[in-house]
């Protein structure tokens, strides 16, 4: 089976990479029968690349492309973990991706292009593929039905529809300053529109994310 990994940058470089978590990661998918398409977020790094441009006058177009090369460089600090069952290129498109994953058991990718996120090109890695399960790894736990950052009394959810996310992502997305939801917009409508069953779980809580990958079990939200 061939799983999705959308993994937020900020787990894997919160301000310098974090190499003990970085092979911890990469453990689980080595002791895994499962391939994997990873996507590797911008986090920090990207902010700042993203904030350069801007300084020297750039626009969004190509302030989004300097965050692009932050998400392939995060990306680039599982390679040396995966040496041997890992494709050597980070992919820089959905179907060299997909063409990878023939010849390797793991393919990793970061952003593709201006004006969408590392979520978005996640769930369309998904549907090129055919894959069938989407793990969102976060420092966030799960999906709840209020920003828990700014509310005591959020609950989270053990199952979510796809409708009732969508309409989540609608209402937290709308928000203003820092709240954004867990996965934007465009990225849910597209696990929506491809029934593609995904599973949020806290990066830091290891146990969760090889049962996401199992589709067991765990203390996250799952899609379906
Ligand atoms: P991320 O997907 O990492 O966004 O892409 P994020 O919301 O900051 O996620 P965290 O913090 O890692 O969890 C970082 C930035 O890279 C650009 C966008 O500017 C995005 O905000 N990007 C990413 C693109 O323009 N296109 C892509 O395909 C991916």
């Amino acid at each position: 089976m061939i799983i999705i990994l959308s993994v937020g940058g900020s787990m894997v470089n919160p301000g310098k990479p974090d190499q003990a978590y970085i092979s911890s990661l990469s453990q689980i998918f080595k002791n895994s029968p499962h391939s994997f398409g990873i996507v590797v977020g911008g986090g920090k790094l990207a902010r700042e690349y993203a904030e350069g441009e801007r300084k020297k006058g750039k626009g969004e177009f190509w302030a989004d492309l300097a965050a692009i090369r932050a998400t392939k460089e995060n990306a680039g600090l599982f390679l040396s973990h995966l040496r041997g069952i890992c494709c050597l290129n980070i992919c820089d498109d959905f179907i060299q991706a997909h063409d990878a994953l023939q010849k390797h058991r793991i393919v990793l990718m970061g952003g593709t292009i201006p004006g969408i996120t590392t979520d978005a090109d996640a769930a369309l890695l998904a549907e090129c593929i055919g894959a069938k399960r989407l793990v969102n790894v976060s420092n966030v736990d799960g999906i709840y039905d209020k920003n828990p950052a700014a509310h005591k009394d959020a609950k989270k959810f053990g199952t979510l529809s796809f409708e009732k996310l969508v309409s989540l992502a609608q209402v937290q997305d709308t928000r203003h300053a820092g709240g954004h939801f867990i996965f934007d917009m465009l990225a849910c409508k597209l696990i929506a529109r491809s029934k593609i069953e995904s599973h949020f779980v806290s990066g830091k809580n290891l146990e969760d994310v090889k049962n996401a990958i199992e589709g067991t079990r765990h203390n996250g939200t799952v899609v379906r």
